[in-house]
């Protein structure tokens, strides 16, 4: 098969991530989880007491903060594994406010092009389709209720130990949704040329097989 980018926008919660994995492991590509990246800018800025509105502060975390996956897609920060960290809700809120910023997105949206330039990747994220590889040879956009959302990262973060508590997970994916569509720099939209796919009402293994029939 001719190498190809496929990429996958949608908001928060909708599955993409899990999806990503299992048609990148069918067809033997690579899975690029955007979010994860965001992810680490947001937990280094917490954990680092940056304040984000401070420019200079922003500008010189962006210059040197180190960002890489390993074989499994684990995420390394500055050399130090965060999957399991950048997953909790305060991250995921102060994600959602530092990737509103400019600097943020030059920086990561720059180092996702490079990473897919030889193709061969399936890369999901809110800008993809828009932004990032305007040019992937298949698009898709990914929708779900909020409610059916906001029960799967509960009970994602359930299996993964992790506390949770549902109407917490809502009300925060309700105000993403709401940052993510409407931040002045790349909001979440979904291109005319994207393929939408509902996958309220749909297992796992159904949206991968929507997936593969899209790709063909
Ligand atoms: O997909 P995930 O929920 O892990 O993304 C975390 C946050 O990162 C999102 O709420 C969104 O604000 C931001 N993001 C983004 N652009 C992307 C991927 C994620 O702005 N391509």
């Amino acid at each position: 098969m001719k190498k190809i980018n496929i990429a996958i926008d949608g908001p928060s919660g909708v599955g993409k991530s899990t999806i990503a994995d299992i048609v990148a492991e069918k067809l033997n590509m690579r899975h690029l989880d955007t979010g994860a990246m965001y992810r680490c800018v947001a937990y280094k800025t917490l954990k680092d007491g940056v304040n984000i509105q401070d420019e200079k502060a922003m500008s010189d975390l962006m210059d040197t903060i180190d960002i890489h996956f390993d074989e499994d897609n684990h995420v390394y920060l500055d050399g130090e594994d965060v999957s399991k960290e950048i997953r909790m809700n305060n991250v995921s809120m102060q994600a959602s406010k530092t990737s509103q910023l400019g600097i943020v997105r030059k920086k990561l949206v720059n180092l996702q092009q490079k990473v897919c330039a030889n193709k061969g990747f399936i890369v999901d994220g809110r800008d993809i389709c828009s932004v990032v590889l305007p040019d992937a040879e298949v698009k898709i956009f990914m929708s779900a209720s909020s409610k059916a959302r906001a029960q799967r990262r509960y009970d994602e973060y359930i299996s993964k130990g992790i506390d949770a508590d549902y109407e917490t997970i809502y009300q925060d994916i309700v105000a993403r949704d709401y940052q993510d569509m409407h931040r002045e720099i790349s909001p979440l939209v979904k291109t005319e040329d994207a393929i939408e796919i509902d996958t309220s009402d749909l297992t796992i293994d159904e949206v991968v097989s929507k997936v593969l029939d899209i790709v063909g």
